[in-house]
């Protein structure tokens, strides 16, 4: 099995205990909800802004470097850009009027936090330096991997509005994690890369590399550290590593 090969088997592993996380966090035994419906739908508030969040990032890495990337992963990313604005849209309808007014303020919010997430800002100075494939890996694997599996335990909320709405993202976050799985597959056999030991920073210090010139083994490590990072994360925020 290649480096690759075992990581992303044991990220899927990994996805069990996001499972389980969010079992524990919204259901009794008897799959009533553990929660509140006034803290479900907060919850349910702070997920679209994460929807929100990924379009502002997703926006900004094209931004950035579209002239880099080849015109079928452009293609892809503006799709995934509508879709999640769409994911936001359809969760934004659902939410009761009483915690909308929150949900607007965090959205408002958005470019500020992002500009203080470390992890993002370190995403965004490998994108300014010419790669922006990083950011991409750490998105559509992590992110997505993640939420399409706590996505599959939301289908199960006793609420027929909620559940049909993650029946239609979950597909799509699904489909988002599978051109993840792709783009990391094709970097590395284009980048002719033979892993070796992880090393985060490595990213920040490579300059102007283009799709052919990537470095499989910085994704990698990136890719490795995101993992790490979203254990032990409370349940509430899943959707993205700190
Ligand atoms: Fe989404
Ligand atoms: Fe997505």
């Amino acid at each position: 099995m290649s480096k690759s090969e075992s990581l992303l088997a044991r990220f899927d592993a990994a996805k069990e205990s996001v499972r389980s996380e969010i079992r524990e966090f919204l259901f009794n035994s008897d799959g009533s909800l553990k929660i509140s419906d006034d803290e479900l739908w907060s919850w349910i508030a702070a997920r679209a802004v994460d929807e929100m969040k990924l379009v502002a990032q997703l926006s900004q890495l094209i931004g950035l470097g579209a002239h880099l990337m080849p015109p079928r992963l452009i293609a892809e990313l503006l799709e995934q850009v509508g879709d999640e604005t769409r994911h936001y849209e359809q969760l934004r309808q659902i939410i009761p009027l009483a915690h909308v007014p929150e949900l607007d303020e965090a959205v408002m919010r958005i470019p500020r936090d992002l500009a203080a997430d470390k992890h993002w800002q370190l995403m965004v100075g490998s994108a300014r330096k010419g790669d922006p494939f990083t950011a991409l890996i750490d998105i559509n694997i992590v992110h997505e991997g993640f939420s399409a599996a706590a996505i599959e335990e939301l289908q199960s909320i006793p609420n027929p509005t909620i559940s049909a709405v993650y029946v239609q993202i979950g597909a799509d976050e699904d489909r988002h994690h599978q051109a993840g799985r792709r783009m990391l597959e094709e970097l590395l056999r284009l980048s002719g890369s033979v892993v070796g030991s992880p090393d985060a920073s490595g990213t920040q210090d490579v300059p102007h590399v283009r799709w052919s010139q990537l470095q499989g083994e910085s994704i990698l490590s990136v890719t490795e550290g995101a993992h790490k990072r979203q254990r032990g994360r409370s349940t509430s925020q899943w959707s993205w590593p700190p």
